[in-house]
C-alpha cells in the first residue's frame, strides 16, 4: 500500500528519492515525506497530497545530502494529515523511519513508551518503530534493529536512517528489495523504485535485516546471523512505466490491450507444461484471488469445467480461512494476482501450504512474493500496470486461463497467441471508443447502474461494476440476469440504468427476455452485443466470436472504457481513485 525507498550512495539523494516516489505513487498517494541525513543531522520534509504537489510546495528535491529515505502513504492508522505523513522520528530526532504494513501491537507499545516519557507526534502505528529504535540505539545498528523487530507484531517493511549515515531495512510479511547500483544502494518496496538506476536486485526474505553503512551492505536474520541472498537481474521492461502519448495510465493500459492480450496468450512452453502437469494431477483444485483477479477466477472455473472437465472451487482470498478449510496435500491452489503482493492472497496461500497443498500462480509482477513462493507460475506478460483499476492485467489473466484450459482440453479452445480473441480485442477498442465517450458525457449525472449477464457474462457484470465504482464513484451492481426476477427486479423503475451483456451466444435469447422485463418497468437499457436489438436504448457493438467462450475477454473492454470516460465526465482522476491503492498489502 505505502511505498518506501531509501538511498545511500554518491549521488544527491533527494531528486532520486522524489523520482522513485513518483514511480511508486500508485501504491499510496495521500501524503509524502522525505528525511535526509547530512553532516550528522536529520532533516524531514513531509505533507499531504501527491508527490509532485508536495515536492513543489516543500522543495523536497532541493534537500541536500547523499543519504535519505522517502515514503508515500495510504492511511491505515490516523487521518490524512501532515503529522501522520512519514518519515517519523522519535524524541531525540536522530533517527527517521518509513514503514509499510500494520503494527498490530502498537497500542500497548505506545502506552509503554509514553509511560517511559516518550512523546508522540502522530496518530500512526508506525511511530512506535521510531521510538523503539531510539530506545535500543547503540553503536551496533544491527542490534538496534533486531531488538526493535523483536517487539513488533503485525506486518512490516521499514527503512530507518540514522544520524551517523547508516541506513537499515527490515522485512516481515511485506516486501523489501535492495537495489545494487554502481554508485550506491537502494532499499525499496518495489523494484520500480530503483529500476531506472539499476537492474540488480536482492529480494529480502521474511525476517531479514539489511544494514548499509559507509563501507558495505550486509544482510542478517532476526538472530543476527549473516545470510546470503542472491542478486537477481530484473527485466528492464518492468521499468517501462510511463504514460507515453496518453493523458492517464488507465487510458494507456486500456489501449495496451491491443498487444498485451497476445503477450499473455504467448507462454513459455516449459512453464506452461509444468503448470498444467501439476494442475492435471491435482485431486481437488481451488482458484483464489481478490477484486478483479477474483473475477477472472470465476471465469477460469467455468471454462475449466466446460472444456477440460476439471472441477474447481473459487475462493475469495479474503474468505480463504473458510473457503480453504477442506484443502489437503492432494489439492492445488491457483492464486491469481496482478501484483503478487496482495496480503489476502498471500495469506490464502499460506493457509494452503500449511495443509500441504501445492501453489500455482498467475501473476503480472514476476518478481513478486507470490511468484517467488509458488511451485510454478505463469506470467500475464502485460508490463507494469500503474492505474489503480486493473484493466490489461484482467484480460491477461483471462487469456492465460484460456491457454491453460486449452492445453488441458487437448487444443479444443484454440487459445494460443493467434486466438480469435486477440484480433477481436484489438478491434473492439477502436470500434467502441467514440460511442462510449459520447455516451459517458450524456450519463455524467448517473449515480446507479446495474449490469446484467448470464453464465460467463455474470463475472464480467461484476467486473464492470467494480470498474464503475472505483473509477467513476457510481453505485454499480453486477447481477446474474437469471436472478433478476428473484429480487433485483424490484429496483427497476423509470430511468433506472441497466447495462445488458447479451452477446449472440447460448445466453442471448434469455438475456433479451430480461431486457424486455426491465424495459417494461421503464428502465433504460444499454446493450453490449454483436447482435443489435430494438429493445436497447443505447447499443455498443462488439465483434462476433466463433468460440463463444471468448466473449468475456472482449466485452469487458467497453466496460473499462465506460468507467474511464464516466470518471472523466465526473471530474474524477481515473489513475488515482479516492481511498484506494494499487497493491493492497494489508489485510
Ligand atoms: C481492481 O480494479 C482493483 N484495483 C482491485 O480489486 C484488485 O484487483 C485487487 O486488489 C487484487 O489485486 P492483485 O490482482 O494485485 O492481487
Amino acid at each position: 500500500m505505502c511505498s518506501i525507498i531509501g538511498y545511500k550512495g554518491r549521488q544527491s539523494a533527494a531528486p532520486i528519492i522524489v523520482d522513485s516516489l513518483k514511480r511508486m505513487e500508485y501504491r499510496g498517494y495521500d501524503s509524502v515525506g522525505v528525511a535526509m541525513i547530512k553532516d550528522g543531522s536529520l532533516m524531514v520534509r513531509k505533507g499531504t497530497g501527491k508527490v509532485a504537489e508536495v515536492n513543489q510546495n516543500l522543495g523536497i528535491s532541493d534537500m541536500s545530502g547523499l543519504i535519505g529515505i522517502g515514503h508515500t502513504r495510504w492511511a491505515t492508522h490516523g487521518g490524512v494529515t501532515d503529522s501522520n505523513a512519514h518519515p517519523h522520528s522519535a524524541c531525540k530526532n536522530n533517527i527517521a523511519v518509513v514503514h509499510n504494513g500494520i503494527i498490530e501491537n502498537y497500542k500497548e507499545l505506545k502506552e509503554e513508551l509514553i509511560a517511559q516519557g516518550h512523546v508522540f507526534s502522530s496518530e500512526t502505528d508506525s511511530e512506535v518503530i521510531a521510538h523503539l529504535l531510539e530506545i535500543h540505539h547503540g553503536s551496533d545498528v544491527k542490534k538496534t534493529v533486531i531488538q526493535t523487530c523483536k517487539r513488533l507484531r503485525g506486518s512490516y517493511a521499514f527503512v530507518a536512517a540514522f544520524q551517523d549515515g547508516t541506513i537499515a531495512g527490515a522485512r516481515y510479511e511485506e516486501p523489501l528489495i535492495i537495489g545494487v547500483g554502481n554508485d550506491g544502494y537502494f532499499v525499496s518496496s518495489d523494484v520500480l523504485g530503483f529500476l531506472q538506476h539499476t537492474d540488480k536486485a536482492i529480494f529480502l526474505d521474511n525476517c531479514d535485516i539489511a544494514v548499509i553503512d559507509n563501507t558495505k551492505m550486509e544482510i542478517f536474520d532476526f538472530d543476527g546471523v549473516p545470510v546470503a541472498r542472491p542478486i537477481t537481474q530484473v527485466a528492464w521492461e518492468l521499468g517501462e512505466a510511463d504514460k507515453g502519448k496518453y493523458a492517464q495510465y488507465t487510458l494507456k493500459e486500456i489501449n495496451d490491450q491491443r498487444l498485451t492480450i497476445a503477450n499473455a496468450a504467448r507462454q513459455d512452453k516449459s512453464a506452461m507444461a509444468k503448470f498444467c502437469e501439476i494442475l492435471g494431477n491435482a485431486k481437488s483444485v481451488y482458484i483464489t484471488g481478490s477484486g478483479t483477479s477474483y473475477h477472472s477466477a470465476l471465469i477460469f472455473k467455468q471454462i475449466l469445467a466446460r472444456f477440460a472437465k476439471v472441477r474447481a472451487e473459487t475462493v475469495m482470498s479474503s474468505e480463504a480461512q473458510d473457503g480453504l478449510a477442506a484443502i489437503d496435500s492432494d489439492s492445488v491452489v491457483i492464486a491469481i494476482s496482478q501484483s503478487g503482493e496482495t496480503a489476502d492472497v498471500l495469506a490464502a496461500i499460506k493457509t494452503a501450504r500449511a495443509q500441504g497443498a501445492k501453489v500455482l500462480a498467475i501473476v503480472n509482477v514476476t518478481t513478486s512474493s507470490l511468484a517467488r513462493s509458488s511451485d510454478c507460475f505463469l506470467s500475464t506478460n502485460c508490463g507494469p500496470e500503474i492505474g489503480v483499476a486493473a484493466t490489461k492485467s484482467f484480460t491477461g489473466q483471462l487469456a492465460l486461463a484460456y491457454a491453460v484450459t486449452d492445453r488441458l482440453a487437448g487444443g479444443a479452445l484454440k487459445a494460443g497467441e493467434q486466438a480469435e480473441f486477440v484480433a477481436a480485442a484489438e478491434k473492439v477498442i477502436s470500434m467502441c471508443q467514440p460511442a462510449i465517450e459520447k455516451m459517458a458525457g450524456e450519463l455524467s449525472d448517473v449515480n446507479d447502474i446495474y449490469l446484467l449477464g448470464r453464465s460467463a457474462h455474470y463475472p464480467i457484470a461484476l467486473e464492470g461494476a467494480l470498474k464503475l465504482k472505483e473509477l467513476a464513484y457510481v453505485h454499480a451492481e453486477g447481477v446474474a440476469a437469471g436472478e433478476l426476477k428473484h429480487g433485483p427486479l424490484a429496483l427497476m423503475e423509470k430511468n433506472t440504468l441497466v447495462v445488458m451483456l447479451s452477446p449472440d451466444d447460448a445466453t442471448h435469447s434469455d438475456s433479451i427476455s430480461n431486457a424486455h422485463e426491465i424495459k417494461a418497468r421503464g428502465a433504460t437499457v444499454i446493450g453490449i452485443s454483436d447482435a443489435k436489438d430494438e429493445i436497447y436504448d443505447h447499443f455498443i457493438e462488439i465483434p462476433h466470436m466463433e468460440q463463444e467462450a471468448f466473449y468475456p475477454i472482449v466485452e469487458v473492454i467497453p466496460l473499462q472504457m465506460l468507467a474511464y470516460y464516466l470518471a472523466l465526465a465526473k471530474n474524477a482522476d481515473p489513475d488515482y481513485p479516492r481511498n484506494l491503492a494499487k497493491s493492497v498489502t494489508v489485510k
